[in-house]
């Protein structure tokens, strides 16, 4: 599979592009960029759609590829900050080669994906760690007026279906109960709480775009509740990996990542990305609403525009 994240293209530190040994030992022969031992969800959604995996939109050769859309992480992704790639173009060269009227249903069809949330409270933690109740709403507040804007302007290039997830129970992270120095089995409250916080917003967000936007359809992923029970169930064996930042020595990987939730400190293994591309592709509503990513795709553009 070779190099394969938008952050492989870019001046970043080594730290940044998940380019080296123990990353896709799973999946692949060789690490890919992927923060994990091998596939993540927008992969095996690829797979699900059989259409061929997502190439970074960075590497995209010839402007057919973007047909079967584009993948704009960077390895990661935020609401705020630089973790990101600017996309605009994308619409400019469907229209080029596929004419006005094509390249317009094919927007409109099109399912935008987003993942963001942990990074944005990652490094609001970081910054503020004691920051209060009010400071950490506004700031709630900035990350959900900041991805309204970016749907808002979706929409207007003619995108109509959103596929989001919450923020999962990132007080949980391996990596994090270390830094507070908590036992195997608990979580971060306070960090779990900001998720909670913008979980809410995340929900009355899209109730309110909805009813904003003529024909706006999106599902809310609840990776929360989703991963928390795993995590709840697996207790001491969630993490594959022993040792610090991944692929720093000295380190210790288990035999088989697939029995653990996460493959180091602060990424899920494939094992545990496969769930959950399979609850976003066909889960409940109680773990994907108000729709599922199979039924949001199988909306007809006529039905959208009603
Ligand atoms: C990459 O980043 C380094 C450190 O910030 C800088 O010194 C270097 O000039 C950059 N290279 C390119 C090609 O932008
Ligand atoms: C919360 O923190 C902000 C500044 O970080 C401060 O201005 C404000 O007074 C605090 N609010 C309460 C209720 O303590
Ligand atoms: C959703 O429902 C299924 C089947 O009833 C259950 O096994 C699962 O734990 C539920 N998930 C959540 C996140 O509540």
């Amino acid at each position: 599979m070779g190099i394969n994240r938008n952050n492989n293209f870019r001046n970043l530190t080594i730290n940044d592009k998940a380019n080296y040994w123990p990353y896709g030992g799973t999946f692949f022969s060789s690490p890919t960029g992927r923060f994990s031992d091998g596939l993540l969800v927008p992969d095996f959604l690829a797979m699900k759609l059989k259409i061929p995996l997502w190439k970074p939109y960075l590497a995209s050769g010839g402007e057919h590829e973007f047909l079967h859309g584009a993948k704009f992480a960077g390895g990661g992704s935020a609401a705020l900050g630089d973790l990101g790639i600017p996309g605009r173009k994308v619409a400019t060269v469907l229209k080029q080669s596929l004419g006005d009227m094509e390249a317009k249903k094919l927007l409109m069809e099109a399912v935008y994906a987003f993942s963001i949330g942990t990074n944005d409270y990652a490094s609001f933690a970081k910054t503020y760690p004691f920051a209060n109740a009010t400071k950490q709403q506004e700031y709630v507040h900035m990350v959900i007026g900041k991805l309204t804007d970016v749907i808002k302007e979706i929409y207007k290039i003619g995108g109509r279906k959103f596929a989001m997830h919450n923020v999962g129970p990132w007080g949980c992270m391996p990596r994090l109960r270390q830094y507070f120095g908590l036992s195997n089995n608990k979580c971060h409250d306070g960090l779990l709480t900001i998720a909670r916080m913008h979980n809410d917003a995340l929900s009355n967000a899209a109730m309110e775009i909805e009813s904003q936007l003529a024909g706006f359809k999106y599902l809310i992923f609840d990776v929360y509740n989703s991963a928390l029970i795993r995590i709840e169930r697996f207790k001491e064996s969630i993490i594959a990996y022993r040792g610090n930042n991944c692929g720093i020595e000295p380190y210790e990987l288990c035999s088989n990542p697939n029995d653990h939730i996460f493959f180091h400190g602060a990424h899920p293994t494939e094992h545990c990305y496969k769930q959950m591309a399979r609850l976003i592709w066909e889960g409940g509503p109680n773990v994907t609403k108000p729709y599922n990513m199979k039924q949001l795709f199988a909306l007809e553009v006529k039905d959208i525009e009603n």
